[in-house]
């Protein structure tokens, strides 16, 4: 396709990265730089009005939000931690693919005091006990959560679960279910309605590569 305005695209280096290459190669985008061996934080594409800028999956939102990307890959994890306030959710890219789940120590009693749950995401955990009408007390971590449990700093984790390699290493197994993940198209408001024709013959191009399973 061509790109009759200047756009910019947000998304995280890594596995949503490599992921949406195919995606976007679908709709004629072919990044310059590689985001793995560049430090280079805005990636000139094939097209001169298209740039990629290569930011941490949690600020993806926020970046669409401002404006300063028109659009963004972003984790359903990350939208149901932050909200989705100020941007539309037009696509699931059905890349990065996951769940949310509850986890603990095979086999573990767990009493009836107030349970700790160990998560980055605070905001999903308080919202899954609370719709169980369970009395948890949440710890917020940044990572390696699976160790929490082990320590003895908490009852439970919730946290993704891709093949289950890492909670099995830890003697760890899943408990419950919270929500399916997949990195979703996020677009700026404004630029949804200033940038119409191309964002929506870009989204139309995605959503034909995701039809295909070009991912
Ligand atoms: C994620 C997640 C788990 C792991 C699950 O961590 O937090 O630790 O992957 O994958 P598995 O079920 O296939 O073992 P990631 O490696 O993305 O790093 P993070 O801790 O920075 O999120």
């Amino acid at each position: 396709m061509t790109f009759d305005t200047p756009i910019t695209i947000a998304l995280s280096k890594g596995r949503i990265f490599k992921q949406a290459l195919p995606l976007l190669a679908h709709a004629g985008i072919e990044p310059v730089d590689d985001p793995e061996s560049s430090r280079k934080l805005i990636l000139d594409t094939n097209h001169a009005r298209v740039k990629l800028v290569i930011i941490r999956a949690t600020d993806v939102p926020t970046y669409v939000r401002y404006g300063a990307a028109d659009l963004g890959v972003a984790g359903k994890d990350v939208l149901m931690e932050q909200g989705g306030e100020g941007l539309y959710e037009p696509l699931d890219l059905a890349i990065a693919r996951c769940r949310m789940m509850v986890a603990g120590v095979e086999g573990a009693q767990m009493g009836d005091e107030r349970l700790r749950i160990a998560t980055k995401y605070v905001r999903s955990a308080r919202r899954h006990f609370a719709a169980q009408g369970r009395q948890v007390e949440i710890i917020k971590l940044y990572g390696s959560m699976e160790l929490a449990p082990l320590a003895g700093l908490a009852d439970l984790i919730v946290d993704l679960v891709e093949s289950g390699n890492t909670l099995k290493a830890n003697g760890l197994v899943p408990l419950e279910h919270i929500a399916d993940i997949s990195s979703r198209l996020v677009v700026n408001k404004a630029s949804w309605k200033m940038k119409h024709a191309t964002v929506m013959r870009l989204v139309e191009a995605l959503r034909e590569a995701v039809g295909r399973g070009e991912s």
